[in-house]
């Protein structure tokens, strides 16, 4: 199922580095709310908190497209925040942006919370034109628009305990 190792663990381990030295100068001190998209962004959330000298609070949410309605912009609530964000400095972990759509509805759902601060961490964003205008605050990697596995990411709920992230291949 695997085509080629797109990103290895040692490149993951030093762009966490460097992008948890960025955060913490970032928010000099203050506290963060990290708040991970279930269940892609849990890796990725948890390897690059455990890098950061910042105060953290941790919680998840869970969202689904409504199937079929694409073009919609209508997202279902699976699991929601177990506390409160208003006035809170967010900071949104999410595993791969492909569309952007999922994130887009999130941050409309969580800005209506009123945080004091909302900004978004991704490990992924696929260089594709439909997410050319969303800004991603802090940014693993940038790939291209092929499928990807592993490091939270899966395939029917598959191959999200690979330690690397690699590029998916139905032929093999
Ligand atoms: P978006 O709403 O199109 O940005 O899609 C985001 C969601 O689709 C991600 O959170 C993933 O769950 C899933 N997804 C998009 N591309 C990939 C991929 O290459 N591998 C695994 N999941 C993906
Ligand atoms: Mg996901």
């Amino acid at each position: 199922m695997i085509d080629r190792i797109l990103l290895d663990e040692a490149k993951i381990a030093a762009r966490l580095d460097a992008l948890a030295c960025e955060i913490d100068a970032a928010y000099a001190g203050g506290e963060i709310r990290a708040v991970g998209i279930l269940k892609g962004s849990v890796f990725f959330l948890t390897d690059l908190l455990k890098r950061l000298k910042s105060p953290v609070s941790v919680d998840f949410i869970q969202v689904r497209s409504y199937a079929g309605t694409e073009s919609s912009g209508n997202i279902q609530l699976i699991h929601d925040l177990s506390m409160d964000i208003e006035g809170k400095d967010v900071l949104v972990f999410e595993d791969v942006v492909d569309t952007g759509q999922t994130l887009r509805r999130m941050m409309d759902l969580l800005s209506a919370r009123r945080p004091r601060s909302l900004r978004i961490a991704a490990l992924l964003k696929k260089e594709i034109p439909e997410n050319a205008n969303l800004l991603v605050d802090y940014l693993g990697f940038t790939i291209g628009p092929e499928f990807v596995i592993g490091y939270g990411l899966d395939i029917d709920e598959k191959y999200r305990n690979l330690p690397y992230v690699a590029v998916w291949n139905p032929m093999k």
